[in-house]
Formats: structure tokens, C-alpha cells, sequence
């Protein structure tokens, strides 16, 4: 990896292992304009083939100003100065004028990486170190300045962005939009891939062509949302899992975002991401800053398969800190699916008692335990013990299930407050609302207005008593509805613009305390399912609930998904009973554990009611648990088959880094009359390595399977699985 400047020429070249990024100043005037981003090239003076022919930039052709800025490639588009494509920045200054244009005023190149402040974002760590490109840039009539950050990793072809902007006027202005990544490409014909869902349906792979005008997904929901995900990647028409150009962007935040891409007249497209601009308004006093969260890019052009494990291996080794990020996670049981909220110590140890028999770890009692709550409508704020359903309180539970030998997880939804609980009678101006307007309710709740550091202080305060008032080794921290009402209290209407981006602010700040208080702990993010399951998210805690769909057919789906960016390791998944309560469908004990064990794998089902022989089947998948995690854990993902595209069968593996071992699941999702078995070419294999499997004597090279294939015995009936388990020998 480097970064190097090419003085005479005035360009910049950001180099991976296998991928360049090259931007160049052009003109008098000094435009950064982009020049190239792809595979790797040579040094040569490539700019000379994008900033346009001499004649055309401003100081030679003033007259025609407007067509240059529409025209040219620009590193980190302003707005209103004649290119009527969509602006990176918008603002509003001191006059009550939009216009801003950004030209480049220096540069800086680093070892290490700045950490961003307040923000979740990619590190160095000791065996790989990053390198960091600045380009300093200046608005010369407003005097609003721009650092335009760029870093990469050794060992990592991922590229990271991010942008922070700074008022050097005696004057306030306001941001009223700032992306954090702009790139403007060629169009070549490329579609956009996105991760579209809903609740208990999330990141399902989407994929259209790129029209004229603008394609965008985005969140305004407070959170990176269900629906939408921060994430979205160009892809050549036909890409497949090996083959084809994939340009990814991820965006490392987990609030209201804009991923966008626009097709211009001349056929340009201009991608962006960053805190979406809706309800977005941020006062910057003189000398006052506003850094914008990060941004990865990752380009693969061999398909969509490289791309992810590019993102797999940066979030597992740059991203994710915490010390479980490379242990294996106790394997736990949770009670939601099993009483839901009706439980009392009593059943909690019954489950307990059962759970230790078959293997399991820990038990994480989840919603329902504290003030009078008994469903959904009430107590969230009021985070005391409910002693009559937990006679004794914390302590005792979580005693005695830790002297059946189990530890013990807790449930929290801290950034809620019901409007009946104690502490909305006693703080009603602490929700988020508008004054005169009844706040919107869902499920029957509201959102604690983080943006006030008293309302930050009750909850930090709140979740350390819980924490602290017994043996607690695991916290599921969710969040179930999403924010309207954008009004707060605590800001001034200047500032009200500010309340979305402040909350997320305040999360980051929630959790990086939990995390310095109890180092140990482990932290399972969830929202609602799978409503906040981003990058940002992955800086606090290992593993996020997936979705609330734990169905082993809807999981293949959503976790087919998740898997495009995010690491097997991070992805929350249990066992769960039958008919599955999201869909009803009924599918064997043996599948809910395949699918389930390409997660972080747990169980969600009351054991000591379910079938006495899916009750036998758990030591062998515990057992089986251990037996693999470390390679789920670890290894390189290849999607070899996907239902959603072939209609009856899933199919993916993990290979190990060194090619010694590697574990394929197979999932037939639907019988087929008359076709008794399958051939499947695997991928991911060392072409020259011999690999036997567990059921065989036979040894095969690499090779073969991969271009001849395995057969896959017939399975009998709908939703049944296989393992495939290969060393080598
Ligand atoms: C939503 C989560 O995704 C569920 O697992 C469960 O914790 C409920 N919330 C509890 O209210």
C-alpha cells in the first residue's frame, strides 16, 4: 500500500494491494477533481485523461464557467456554482446564501490514522498499519474549510473517507448537508445493489439499473433502519459471486443516511453517502468543526465474493474492539420466544436447569423484568427490579443461575421511556416531542431526548446500577421504534436541525462508557431485530441481532444479506422453537442449528417444553458448536448457491485462511420429484490442496471439487441440511 503526490503533475495516487485511487488538481484555480478509481495501475499521469482539455478549464474559457462545473469530475462537489448535479455540501452562511465551491489549498500524508472524534471508525491495529491522505481545501468567500481524509490498511484492499468541515469565518454558518464520500465515475452501465427489507425481513439483496436522474435509498428514521441500509455497491450488469466489477460503499454510522447514485446528461455518475440531509441543520460557530462520519469503499473486480470478505476481514481486524471479537461466544438461551413476558424466577431456572444438561452457557433473560411491566405498554425509563415477578431482585437470579453453572445476560432498551412510567411522570419534557403537538406513539412509547446531557446522565446511571447490582456478563441492548416528533427541550430552534445526529452522538457516547465501565461484557446490539444492525454499531459490541425472523428458511435470506458486508462472527442467530412464530413454518430441529451456526448461534425456545427429541438433538449441537465456531469465527465466506436465485437450494461455505479445513452448509428448501442427488462445485478451496471429508474415505484435490463438484446425497422432504465438512489431508 501507499500514497503518493506527484508534484509536478499536481495529483495524488492512493495505492492498495490491488486497487488504485487517483485524484488530480486542475486549473489556476485549483478544482480537485476525481480521476480514477479501480484495479491497480502504474504511476503514469493518468489526471491528464480526466480534468478535460486545457482550453475548457475556467482560466483559459471563462465565458463558458457553467458548462465546466457540470461537467467536471469533482472530488467533493459544492452546490449552486453551476453544477446542477446533487452537491456533497450545502450551507447556508451568514447572508442567507447557498453557494459553496471547495478548491485545494495543501495536503498531508501520515502514518496511523486519526481517530474521529465522538465517531465510530476503522483503526490500525499491530499487524496492519494505515496510511492517511489530507487534502486541505477552502471555500474563499465564505472561508468555510474542508479536510478530506483518505486511509487505507496494509493487507486490505478497502479505502476509507470521511470529511470534516470547519468555519475559519467570524461569522456562523450552518451545514445543512455534508456527505461524507463523493465519487464521480464513468457510467459504463453499472446497477445498484442495495439491502432493501422490513421488520423481521431485513437486508435482502436488491438489484436494479441505473436510470437517469437520481437512485437513492436512505434512513430518516433516527436509525439506519429496517427498511433501508447503509450500504449500497455499483455493480457490473451479470456480476456474480467471481466475476465482475463490484464498487462497494458502506457507511459506518447508524442514523438518519443517503446513499445515492445520479446518472447525469453526459452519462456520469455520481455516487454519494453520508448523514442524510433531511432534518439536518448544524449551527458552526467561528472555529467550530463538524466531522462527518466515515465512509469504506472496497472495489473488487473479481465479483461480489471478493468485496465481502474484503469487508469481512477490515470490520473483523480494524473495526470491531471488542476482547470477544476472537473468542468463542458462551452459547446462550434466551427466554423471549419462550415466555415472552410472562416469566418469574421459578421458569428462568427451570430453563436454566435444562439448558445446562444439553451444553449451554449462559442464560439472558430478556424484556419484561423491571418496573410493572407485564406487556409492551409500560415502564421503559424505570429501571428497578419487578419483585413480584423476581422475588429476591438481580442478585438472587443471577446467583443461583450461576450456581447451576450458567452465566447470566440481560435485556435493556435504554434510549426509551414509556409514556406510563414513573419516569415520564416525573419527566415528561425528557421524550422527544414537538411542544403542542401529541408525540406520534409507537408501541406505545417514546424516545428519551439524548440530546440533553441530563437525560445521557439518568441513563448512563440507569443501565450502570443494573450492571453493577449483579454477576451480569452479557447485555442485548435494543431499541424498538424509531424517531418522529423531531423537537427537543433542550436546543434552541437553531439548533433544533441538530437533534437526529446529536442523538446518535449520544448512543456512541452511552456505549463507549459501557464498554470502558465493564470491559468484559458482552454486547449484543439489536433494534427491534435487525433495524440497527451497521458498522457503527460493530465499534461497541462483537454481535447484533439479525432479525426477529428466526425461522431457518427467512434466516437463509436475510443472513445471505447481512453476509455481503458484515463477518459470520457478528451476526446474531438462534435455534428457535416450532411452528416458527414470525411465519408458522415448520422445519427440522437439525436445519434451525445449520442455519443458526453460520451466527453467532444460541437457542430462543422454552427447552424444557419443546419435543423430547429436538430436546436430545442440542448436546450434539453444541458439541458441534464448538467444534466450528472457530472457523466460522475466522474463515474466508464463499457463497456457492443462493435459493434466492435458483429456487430450491442455499448453499455456502468458510474456509480457513490457510486452506486447511473448510465447512460448507447445504440447505435444500424445497424436495424436487425425481432428482435424488446434486452436484455442487464448491469455491473458495486451494486448487492444490487434497481435502477428504468427514463422511469419507475418498480424497479429492481442491480442484476437482471446485470445478467438478461434490454430489450431495438426496435428502428426503423440504427445509432439510447438510454439512459438509473438508480437511485436508
Ligand atoms: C425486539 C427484539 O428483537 C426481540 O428479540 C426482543 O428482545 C423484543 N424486542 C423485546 O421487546
Amino acid at each position: 500500500m501507499n500514497i503518493n503526490i506527484n508534484e509536478k503533475d499536481r495529483s495524488f495516487k492512493i495505492d492498495t494491494d490491488n486497487t488504485s485511487y487517483i485524484i488530480g488538481i486542475a486549473d489556476e484555480e485549483a478544482f480537485i477533481g476525481h480521476v480514477y478509481y479501480g484495479s491497480k495501475v502504474e504511476d503514469e499521469p493518468l489526471y491528464l485523461m480526466r480534468t478535460g482539455e486545457p482550453p475548457f478549464v475556467p482560466s483559459r474559457n471563462n465565458r463558458d464557467r457553467g458548462s465546466f462545473m457540470d461537467t467536471f469530475p469533482c472530488e467533493y462537489p459544492g452546490n449552486g456554482l453551476g453544477d446542477y448535479r446533487e452537491g456533497a455540501i450545502e450551507i447556508v452562511d451568514d447572508g442567507g446564501y447557498s453557494a459553496v465551491g471547495l478548491t485545494y489549498d495543501g495536503y498531508e500524508i501520515n502514518d496511523g490514522k486519526p481517530r474521529l472524534t465522538g465517531l465510530p471508525a476503522t483503526f490500525e491495529n499491530e499487524s496492519s498499519k494505515a496510511k492517511t491522505l489530507i487534502i486541505y481545501a477552502s471555500d474563499k468567500v465564505t472561508g468555510l474549510k474542508a479536510e478530506l481524509m483518505y486511509s487505507i490498511f496494509e493487507g486490505s484492499d478497502a479505502i476509507v473517507r470521511s470529511v470534516k468541515i470547519v468555519n475559519s469565518s467570524d461569522k456562523d454558518i450552518f451545514l445543512t448537508k455534508v456527505m461524507s464520500a463523493s465519487l464521480d465515475m464513468d457510467s459504463e452501465d453499472f446497477e445498484l445493489l442495495t439491502l432493501h427489507g422490513s421488520w423481521a425481513r431485513e437486508r435482502q439483496i436488491d438489484q436494479r439499473p441505473i436510470g437517469y436522474g437520481k437512485t437513492s435509498v436512505g434512513s430518516v428514521k433516527g436509525e439506519s433502519s429496517h427498511q433501508e441500509h447503509p450500504f449500497m455497491a455499483l455493480v457490473e450488469k451479470g456480476v456474480s459471486q467471481e466475476i465482475g466489477r463490484v464498487y462497494g460503499f458502506s457507511f459506518v454510522y447508524s442514523g438518519n443516511f443517503l446513499a445515492q447514485a445520479e446518472k447525469s446528461q453526459f452519462d456520469s455518475v455520481r455516487v454519494m453517502m453520508g448523514i442524510n440531509p433531511g432534518n439536518f441543520k448544524w449551527q458552526l460557530r467561528p472555529g467550530e468543526s463538524f466531522q462527518a462520519p466515515e465512509v469504506v469503499m472496497v472495489y473488487s473486480d473479481e465479483g461480489l465474493g471478493k468485496m465481502s470478505r474484503t469487508y469481512h476481514d477490515l470490520y473483523r481486524e480494524h473495526l470491531i474492539r471488542s476482547p470477544y471479537k476472537d473468542r468463542e461466544r458462551p452459547i446462550l438461551i434466551n427466554n423471549w420466544e419462550a415466555t415472552y413476558f410472562d416469566f418469574n424466577t421459578d421458569k428462568l431456572l427451570a430453563i436454566a436447569r435444562e439448558a445446562k444438561k444439553s451444553g449451554i452457557e449462559m442464560l439472558v433473560m430478556d424484556d419484561g423484568w423491571f418496573g410493572g411491566r407485564k406487556d409492551d405498554n409500560s415502564s421503559l425509563g424505570d429501571w428497578n427490579v419487578n419483585e413480584e415477578k423476581l422475588p429476591g431482585g438481580l442478585k438472587y437470579l443471577v446467583d443461583e443461575v450461576n450456581k447451576i453453572g450458567l452465566k447470566f445476560g440481560i435485556w435493556m432498551e435504554p434510549e426509551m421511556i414509556s409514556p406510563d412510567s414513573d419516569l415520564y411522570r416525573a419527566h415528561p419534557d425528557w421524550a422527544i416531542q414537538i411542544p403542542g403537538r401529541e408525540g406520534t406513539r409507537s408501541r406505545n412509547q417514546f424516545v428519551l431526548d439524548l440530546s440533553r446531557p441530563e437525560v445521557v446522565e439518568h441513563t448512563w446511571n440507569s443501565i450502570k446500577n443494573v450492571l453493577s447490582s449483579a454477576n451480569i456478563e452479557y447485555l442485548k441492548w435494543d431499541m424498538n421504534r424509531q424517531i418522529t416528533d423531531i423537537g427537543s427541550f433542550g436546543l434552541n430552534k437553531e439548533n433544533m436541525g441538530e437533534l437526529s445526529h446529536r442523538f446518535v452522538l449520544a448512543v456512541y457516547e452511552l456505549q463507549e462508557r459501557l464498554i470502558k465501565e465493564f470491559p468484559n461484557l458482552l454486547l449484543e446490539n439489536c433494534s427491534g431485530g435487525g433495524a440497527r444492525f451497521d458498522p457503527g454499531m460493530l465499534y461497541f459490541g462483537p454481535q447484533i441481532w439479525c432479525s426477529d425472523d428466526t425461522d431457518a428458511i427467512e434466516r437463509l435470506g436475510i443472513q445471505e444479506g447481512t453476509a455481503l458486508v458484515y463477518p459470520l462472527s457478528s451476526m446474531g442467530a438462534h435455534v428457535s422453537d416450532c411452528p416458527n412464530h414470525t411465519v408458522g413454518r415448520v422445519t427440522p430441529f437439525e436445519t434451525r442449528g445449520h442455519v443458526a451456526l453460520a451466527g453467532t448461534f444460541g437457542y430462543e425456545l422454552d427447552i424444557t417444553k419443546i419435543l423430547e427429541e429436538d430436546r436430545a438433538m442440542i448436546p450434539e449441537q453444541t458439541a458441534m458448536y464448538h467444534k466450528y465456531n472457530k472457523l466460522v469465527r475466522s474463515g474466508d465466506y464463499y457463497r456457492v448457491a443462493s435459493y434466492r436465485e435458483n429456487g430450491y437450494y442455499d448453499c455456502y461455505g468458510v474456509v480457513s485462511k490457510d486452506k486447511s479445513e473448510a465447512l460448507y452448509t447445504f440447505v435444500q428448501v424445497k424436495g424436487r420429484p425425481n432428482y435424488h442427488s446434486r452436484l455442487i462445485r464448491l469455491s473458495g478451496l486451494d486448487p492444490d490442496k487434497k481435502y477428504r471429508s468427514d463422511e469419507s474415505t475418498e480424497v479429492f484435490y481442491g480442484r476437482t471439487l471446485m470445478k467438478a463438484g461434490i454430489l450431495i446425497p438426496g435428502l428426503w422432504g423440504d427445509y432439510r441440511s447438510k454439512l459438509i465438512h473438508l480437511c485436508e489431508v
